[in-house]
């Protein structure tokens, strides 16, 4: 039976509309993943927004406990039933139905589309809750209704937020099963399984712990969909299902062993946490060092070290992806499309940490020996620091072997580090920084942002902060900072756009503007004494405009790639400022020199229309069907913001664009790379960054000209080739002619060398047959045109080379003389040549004699 669907049309049929998953990644600074089904409508339930036209919505939630409040992370795989990534199904009402029709709801489904046996069923009211036992009493014995306090029945979202008394449907998993002494109902044991929780949203709970009730009592409702597919196949843990078994089988391929459940808990986190590394990367969540991207790094790297265990030693969590992929695609078709991506990503990390991992167990073994019941700070801090391994890595190890760990120490030598690092550190904008964002977030909520059309605007200093986010109530002049204003002008950077640089006028100067939570926080460096309350005028740099043309190229660049290369692609990442833009995107392979020229020559082709920019709030579902690409990052009852140019481009986008993509000027890519297997990065450059690159380019150009001599460059440069080819020729000919034989005559003892030479150079070869020869008596000659040059040398013979020239050049119509032992002469008749060389050679003989 598929649960999933069953759960969905079964709501639909009662009127329900189908809701798709939100993110993982929440629109609440409050969490650090969606960690339940109502986290998209918690708005809804606190009348912030209004309810959707239709009050009653269904949806299968994916749901992340891993960090932060809910923390699952540790006792997944040594239970049966925790998991860090997992489905809720829900049915919600706002303000709509309430106890009645929630209870009927859930009995019908559970009994009659479930049909799960009705003598397996208990449930559980709060203590005070006379209704809803009074309803319940119409479907069950009334021993079969346990009435809980507030620990059990009592449902909120966290410290603050929508809440209420709750009823929920348990699962007898037999006493056959389950005899524990805990194994009863109300007991902490495993036999009774909880399957679903149905909250009565009734109050919103204040910071100070005071509850006010909710303009309309609403309906939240959440049932695990791995426990419920596990009840519906018999099986004792969610693992054992179909859900979970055809990753573990994948596992035991990959290691050869046997999956069993007693000692399975290795096979189990892997299951799991491929799960969720998959569904992260899916959702742009990338590897990183801090917040939610460390969160993943730890998940992966707990999950490779079990598979180290089950003797893994290369990477092997990207070949689950496949498997998983091809499960949940359906639901999920995302996953489909990231999946080359995500496998490369897994495996780059894997490997990474492949790297380290055994020299890291062999360092935790050898403190293993010698540790009693402690292990060592400072050894947890060095796997931590040198080997990569998270802490809840090491803990895991130790928990294994039921040791504790100096956690003391361990913090001790963090917060050091931190200290350390904290100089050169930049904030992130997410859940890893501490600072007083909570505190700013209640009192003000989120700031709105006026700078869209203007770059100028006058606010007021609603707080200011630290360099590290402590909340003060002045910045002295000459001090960094961050301030809070209220309608800020200023752009903090998202989406790929950076943040707006400027100033505060007569206060500051701004030098970053970053999101933190929802807050659009500038970080300013004083020029005066600048007060909370103060009215300030807020004047963005002009470079702004830079960065909006390469922002508007972007989307335009986006486009002309689907066209070019076909709708397989999908982004990756993107980033656009005043110099440049970078467009990261999945596509297989290298793309070819014509189609670079085709997406230059589109977006240079929608430049030139001139297209007006429209932009337009509309609510989700209206902007996917205008035909704009659905992201993550936005929810169900979302006002979207669409930026469209016409039929050029229509994004999902918030941030800021030309007005018409004719200020875009230009557009000129230059490089096209690979980041890692499956995903190519396109730079470019617009507007005046490409008018740079133009002079950069001519100035060069113009440097060239003069070198070659030649304001057209090709002809000098052709010129030069030539120039070149005919000094390669002759060096050739230099190189041949040192190893051209010249033949020697022996008269007297002597070497005698009569001989016309055809390259080379005539002195260097005199001087090589001096070298060779004790004595030796050389007459050289060599052609060039109708020109003869000639070299006489002499060593250690009864001859004098001066002589020798003064007789022989005359021949040759020329002239010419010199030392004894080296003389040299130029002639004009070539055509003389044998009758010079029988002369130079009667003249030596006669010397010799
Ligand atoms: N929001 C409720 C839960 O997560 C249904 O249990």
């Amino acid at each position: 039976m598929d649960v999933r669907k069953a759960f969905l049309e079964y709501f639909e049929s009662k009127g329900h509309s189908r809701a798709a998953s939100a993110p993982l990644v929440p629109d609440d600074a409050t969490l650090l993943f969606n960690n339940a089904g109502m986290v998209p409508f918690k708005s809804i339930f606190t009348g912030e927004i209004p309810a959707p036209e239709n009050p009653r919505v269904t949806s299968c939630q994916t749901c992340l406990r891993a960090g932060g409040k809910h923390n699952d992370l540790e006792n997944v795989g040594h239970t049966a039933r925790h998991h860090t990534f997992f489905e809720m199904l829900g049915n919600f009402s706002f303000g709509d139905y309430f106890k009645e029709e929630a209870i009927a709801y859930a009995w019908e489904f559970i009994t009659e589309v479930l049909e799960l046996p009705v003598e397996k069923l208990w449930v559980t009211v709060h203590e005070s809750d006379d209704e809803a036992e009074e309803i319940w009493k119409k479907y069950v014995a009334a021993d079969r209704i346990m009435r809980l306090g507030d620990k059990d029945n009592f449902w909120q979202m966290g410290d603050t937020g929508p809440c209420g008394p709750c009823s929920e449907i348990f699962f007898d998993q037999g006493a056959e099963n389950f005899s524990g002494p805990e194994d009863y109902m109300g007991g902490e044991g495993d036999r009774f399984l909880e399957i679903w929780n149905l909250v009565f949203m009734q109050y919103e709970r204040a910071k100070d712990g005071t509850l006010t009730p909710l303009p309309k009592p609403s309906i939240d409702t959440g049932m695990g969909l791995e426990r419920v597919v596990a009840v519906k196949e018999g099986a004792l843990s969610n693992y054992d299902t179909s859900l979970f078994m055809p990753i573990i089988n994948k596992v035991a391929e990959l290691t050869g062993k046997e999956y069993v459940y007693k000692s399975g808990a290795s096979f189990r986190v892997i299951a799991d946490h491929i799960r969720t590394a998959v569904f992260l990367l899916s959702q742009d969540v990338n590897f990183s060092n801090e917040g939610r991207g460390y969160v993943l790094r730890r998940i992966l790297r707990r999950a490779v070290r079990h598979g180290y265990l089950l003797g893994l030693n290369e990477a092997f969590m990207y070949k689950l992806v496949d498997t998983l992929v091809e499960q949940m695609k359906e639901i999920y078709p995302y996953l489909e499309t990231k999946a080359e991506a995500v496998k490369t990503q897994i495996e780059l990390e894997e490997e990474r940490f492949f790297k380290t991992i055994a020299s890291g167990i062999e360092l935790f073994n050898a403190e293993l020996a010698h540790t009693k019941d402690v292990f060592s700070g400072e050894v947890a801090f060095k796997l931590y620091d040198t080997f990569g391994f998270p802490l809840d890595l090491t803990e895991d190890m130790l928990k294994e072997k039921g040791l504790k760990l100096d956690s003391e120490t361990f913090e001790r030598l963090m917060s050091e580090q931190r200290s350390r690092a904290k100089a050169a550190w930049k904030g992130s904008g997410d859940a890893a920084i501490e600072g007083d964002f909570k505190t700013l977030l209640e009192k003000f909520g989120k700031n709105s942002f006026s700078g869209y059309e203007k770059r100028e605007g006058t606010s007021k200093v609603l707080a200011l902060l630290s360099e590290d986010f402590k909340i003060v109530d002045e910045l002295h002049s000459r001090h960094k900072g961050w301030v809070l204003l209220d309608n800020t002008p200023f752009y903090a950077e998202s989406g790929g756009q950076i943040g707006d640089r400027g100033e505060l006028a007569g206060f500051a100067k701004v030098v970053d503007t970053r999101k933190f939570f929802d807050l659009n926080l500038s970080e300013v460096e004083t020029t005066a004494l600048l007060k909370t309350g103060e009215a300030v005028t807020g004047i963005v740099d002009i470079s702004r405009l830079e960065v909006e043309k390469h922002h508007s190229a972007t989307h335009l660049l986006h486009a002309a790639l689907y066209d070019v290369l076909g709708d397989h692609i999908s982004q990756a990442g993107s980033s656009n400022d005043a110099a440049r833009l970078r467009f990261d995107f999945s596509h297989p392979k290298a793309m070819s020199t014509e189609e670079i020229a085709a997406v230059e020559e589109q977006v240079n082709h929608q430049i030139l229309r001139g297209i007006e920019r429209v932009t337009k709030e509309m609510d989700i579902e209206e902007a996917k069907n205008s035909g704009a690409k659905a992201q993550f990052g936005e929810k169900y009852g979302d006002k979207v913001r669409v930026v469209s140019f016409g039929d050029a481009s229509v994004e999902l986008c918030g941030g800021t664009h030309v007005t018409n993509t004719s200020s875009i000027g230009t557009f000129i890519i230059t490089k096209e790379s690979g980041v890692s297997a499956g995903v190519r990065r396109i730079e470019a450059v617009c507007g005046n960054a490409a008018y740079n690159l133009f002079k950069e380019q001519r100035h060069t150009l113009n440097t060239v000209a003069e070198e070659v001599k030649n304001r057209d460059v090709v002809t000098g440069v052709t010129k030069l080739k030539e120039q070149v080819k005919t000094l390669r020729e002759e060096v050739q000919d230099a190189l041949n002619a040192s190893k051209e034989e010249l033949k020697a005559e022996e008269i007297n003892g002597v070497a005698v060398y009569i001989e016309e030479l055809k390259s080379g150079d005539v002195k260097t070869r005199i001087d090589e047959l001096k070298n060779k020869h004790d004595s030796v008596a050389a007459m050289l000659f060599q052609v060039k045109g109708d020109k003869v040059i000639i070299a006489a040398g002499v060593k250690e013979a009864n001859a004098k080379a001066g002589d020798w020239i003064k007789k022989i050049a005359p021949i040759l119509g020329g002239g010419g003389g010199g030392r004894p032992d080296f003389a040299q002469a130029g002639g004009k008749d070539a055509s003389k040549l044998p009758e010079a060389k029988a002369a130079a050679l009667d003249f030596v003989k006669e010397a010799l004699s």
